[in-house]
């Protein structure tokens, strides 16, 4: 058997998504190492969640530097130095320089909180409800230097309801986020998915559209 996929996560706040890999981990469900854990915030609570499943953390200072490249560089050497396979960015609110990000493409992905490539950025639920859309959603993602504009590998939706606000479609949507990501990094652990120049490529194959997540399973 290969080793366990090494994963670090970056993150900048509560960490739910990232708890949900630990929990999928610990169900068995990923068969993944997680190495480190980075924050652009001290105070971020997915730190805590981390130290307490015993996982390595940093934080680096983003006022520390003198800019967003100098900043980044500094990251993902501090990130290398732990040696991932793959690079998670679940919750990471920052904008990463395209150059800074370059030695990692196919080795990083994002989850997104709406159906890409509608909404890229921030305020997606309030978009989606503004927009009178009658679904949104969330999007798994590998990274580019287009801001949440890598090709997208798998999406959840749900229906919006009458009544909904921001609060609510985001109370909604956070369950899916918290399967989503999970059954996507399993793909890539057990070596299925993969990005090449050509594409996504599931099982050999480039995968034309994004997978949905449906009745509890990644579906074409
Ligand atoms: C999630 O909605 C995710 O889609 C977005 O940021 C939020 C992070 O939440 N990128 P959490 O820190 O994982 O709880």
């Amino acid at each position: 058997m290969s080793a366990p996929l090494r994963i670090a996560v970056l993150a900048s706040g509560r960490g739910s998504n990232f708890a949900a890999l630990l929990a999928a981990r610990e169900r068995g469900e990923l068969s993944v190492e997680f190495v480190l854990v980075a924050s652009d915030k001290a105070d971020a609570p997915v730190l805590q969640l981390a130290q307490s499943a015993g996982i390595p953390t940093t934080v680096l200072n983003p006022r520390e530097y003198t800019d967003r490249r100098a900043y980044d560089f500094a990251l993902f050497d501090r990130i290398g130095a732990s040696k991932p396979d793959l690079l998670v960015l679940a919750g990471f609110m920052r904008i990463i320089d395209g150059e800074a990000l370059k030695p990692w493409a196919g080795r990083m992905i994002n989850i997104h909180p709406s159906l890409l490539p509608k909404y890229r950025g921030l305020h997606t639920h309030r978009r989606a409800l503004k927009a009178g859309d009658l679904e949104h959603g969330a999007s798994v993602h590998y990274v580019t230097a287009e801001l949440d504009g890598g090709p997208v590998i798998a999406q959840a939706a749900l229906t919006i309801e009458a009544g909904d606000d921001e609060n609510t479609l985001a109370t909604r949507l956070l369950p899916l986020e918290h399967q989503l990501l999970p059954a996507v990094v399993a793909l890539i652990a057990t070596g299925r998915l993969a990005l090449d120049d050509e594409g996504i490529q599931l099982d050999n194959e480039p995968l034309r559209k994004p997978l949905r997540w449906q009745k509890g399973i990644l579906a074409p």
